[in-house]
């Protein structure tokens, strides 16, 4: 043990002084409220080719929008060596982010570093990435040859006049049908598919969508318009609860809840009662699942988030940059994730309204979601 400590330079950090002590890596690294470290989101830029109402609308995020300079950008070496300590401390899930993911170039050689990556039992970990499809049927087979293991895409309507819409640089549905068949091709699956519902822009298109992918491989996911960043003037008016979404599908194609996949999953799951694949809603807002939360967050400048609605990051990548230590740097994740009360879906009200002026929320496109 060492009398060394390691004060966060950002100003945006609330931690204190940190003991520099190595962690063993137990893999049951905790939180203030026993919430282990499982999920890792990496999120690899802040751009993103589509400017979706509810994510990056084109009033804020318009050309004079200051992105991330590259200088800024954690390198693929950097957010190895991050991912690792990670891992030793319990992660067994990575999730690559955007942004738009697959805006970053050569991805592809990012993905192989994580691939590459073991838990302390050995054993590989889930590799996967959020993408919004544009890119997809391009790059699919060149993510899987590097060892990526699946694929989320988003897709908001199948009617292409709604999507375009709500991406609002005019991309069509089809260019998103097709990267998802590609994904499926490349083997990226279980695939998912994310729709983000908001009312009187697409709900109309439950019932669609439902009906589309319904005897399908693909798992639809029906996502509660959520309170994110502060640029997407979120009213609760414009939530259909997941309840609702799971009452219209069920009317017509009669549904069964099923059990989680694992301990703290955002999506609770359903299948249709014939047999015909099944379905998950992911409600934030009328439904939180803060009491499992394992999910840290690694923005695209390197800084530690350790909920989605964070207001304040801890800064990683100044700890490399400096020199510190693997033992130091693991030491100081174990510390902030040991300290974590987060859980803002739980008292979404209190938060919203009591945020302390000035502060903004992080966006969604630089956190990754
Ligand atoms: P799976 O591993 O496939 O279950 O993916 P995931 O649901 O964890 O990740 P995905 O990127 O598909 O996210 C689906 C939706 O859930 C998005 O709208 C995310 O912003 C949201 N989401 C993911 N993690 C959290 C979380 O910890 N809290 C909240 N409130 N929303 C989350
Ligand atoms: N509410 C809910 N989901 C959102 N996403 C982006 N912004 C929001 C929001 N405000 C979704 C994207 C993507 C995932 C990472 O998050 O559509 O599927
Ligand atoms: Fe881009 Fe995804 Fe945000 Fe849409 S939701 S603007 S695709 S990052
Ligand atoms: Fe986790 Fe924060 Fe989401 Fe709750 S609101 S589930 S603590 S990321």
């Amino acid at each position: 043990m060492t009398e060394k400590t390691i004060m966060f330079r950002d100003e945006r950090n609330l931690s204190p002084a940190i003991p520099a002590v190595l962690e063993t890596p137990t893999g049951l690294l905790g939180d203030a409220l026993a919430r282990p470290l499982h999920d890792l989101r990496i999120s690899v830029t802040d751009r993103c080719n589509f400017r979706c109402v509810y994510c990056m609308p084109k009033e804020v995020f318009d050309k004079d929008y200051a992105y991330l300079p590259h200088s800024s950008l954690l390198s693929f070496e950097e957010i190895t060596r991050l991912a690792t300590l990670f891992v030793a401390h319990g992660v067994e899930k990575i999730r690559l982010t955007g942004g738009e993911p697959l805006l970053r170039k050569n991805l592809e050689r990012l993905v192989g570093m994580l691939a590459a990556l073991r838990t302390p039992g050995g054993r590989p970990l889930d590799l996967t990435l959020t993408t919004n499809g544009s890119l997809l049927a391009k790059k699919a087979q060149a993510l899987k040859d590097a060892g990526l293991n699946r694929v989320t895409v988003s897709l908001d309507a199948l009617d292409d006049a709604t999507f375009r819409r709500m991406n609002d640089v005019d991309f069509s549905v089809s260019d998103v049908l097709n990267g998802i068949e590609a994904a499926h091709k490349a083997g990226l699956g279980p695939i998912k598919v994310n729709m983000v519902v908001k009312a009187g822009m697409n709900d109309q298109e439950i019932l669609p969508m439902a009906r589309h992918f319904k005897g399908t491989p693909y798992i639809l996911r029906f996502i509660e318009y959520m309170d994110v960043g502060a640029s997407n003037g979120w009213n609760m008016r414009e939530v259909i609860p997941s309840a609702e979404v799971v009452r219209r599908i069920s009317a017509e194609m009669p549904l069964v809840s099923l059990d989680a996949n694992y301990t703290g999953e955002t999506a609770a799951r359903w299948r249709y009662a014939d047999g015909s694949g099944e379905i998950g809603v992911i409600s934030s807002v009328t439904q939180a699942f803060c009491k499992d939360c394992s999910r840290a967050r690694l923005s695209t400048e390197g800084k530690l988030y350790t909920c989605l609605f964070a207001t304040r990051g801890s800064d990683l990548r100044a700890l490399m940059r400096e020199g510190r230590s693997d033992a130091e740097i693991s030491t100081a994740i174990a510390h902030l994730w040991r300290a974590r009360t987060d859980r803002y879906s739980e008292t979404r009200t209190i938060n919203t309204e009591g945020l302390v002026q000035g502060e903004r929320k992080v966006e969604m496109s630089y956190i990754g979601g």
